[in-house]
């Protein structure tokens, strides 16, 4: 497992905004967007290109794009829908599947209640988004998710991610390659399956408590 922690003083101010309890939502969903713009640009180091021969005003060149089969971007239903704005506005030829993971808040384990994706991923560059890499229980079972579709190239996209969350993560993958870029690694989860320090329910404060 590759774990890229971005390190840049932009990404940090405005996590330092978004952790802030007196953050309102409308700024918090904004800059949740400018963020992930910034961790797509991480995330998306080593997305597939191929080479194109363009005129510029001036001679011919060669240059790349990014082609077909098109990068396919998974937010986990509710709080990475939060980020994927971010996302398309970088990368806007890729397509969007859905997956909705909840969380059971007694026993923290992750279930599916929603999927919209292709049957077979076996060719496609998979990025999921995921906010909060707390327990590691959504996003491992979400991983798994796309390697049981024949995913073999995923990269997750995480705002906050704690080093259980990534042990957990690495243990369910069992030697198998994904690449995860997060904005932060935090401290630690504590006994409710908070991040400390954290941002509190990102899901929450992207949308409310409904
Ligand atoms: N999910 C959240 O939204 N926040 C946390 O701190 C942990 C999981």
């Amino acid at each position: 497992m590759r774990v890229h922690v971005a390190d840049h003083p932009l990404i940090t101010h405005k996590l330092t905004v978004l952790r802030d309890k007196n953050t309102p939502s409308p700024v918090f969903r904004s800059l949740t967007e400018e963020l992930m713009t910034l961790l797509a640009y991480e995330g998306t180091r080593n997305v597939r290109v191929e080479p194109v021969t363009i005129q510029t005003p001036v001679a011919e060149t060669e240059g790349v794009r990014i082609g077909d089969p098109k990068p396919l971007i998974v937010p986990i239903l509710r709080a990475g829908l939060g980020m994927l704005e971010g996302m398309v506005k970088l990368v806007p030829t890729a397509e969007v599947g859905f997956l909705g993971m909840a969380r059971d808040e007694e026993t923290l384990e992750p279930t599916t209640y929603a999927e919209r994706l292709p049957e077979d991923l076996s060719d496609r560059q998979c990025f999921v988004l995921d906010p909060m890499l707390a327990t590691g229980g959504s996003l491992a079972a979400a991983i798994e998710f796309l390697f049981a579709r024949g995913a073999k190239d995923i990269t997750a996209i995480c705002i906050l991610g704690t080093p259980e969350g990534l042990e957990a993560v690495e243990t369910a993958m069992a030697g198998r390659e994904v690449t995860i870029v997060l904005g932060a690694l935090d401290e630690r989860l504590n006994e409710h399956g908070y991040i400390v320090p954290g941002l509190g329910d990102a899901g929450d404060r992207l949308y409310g408590t409904v």
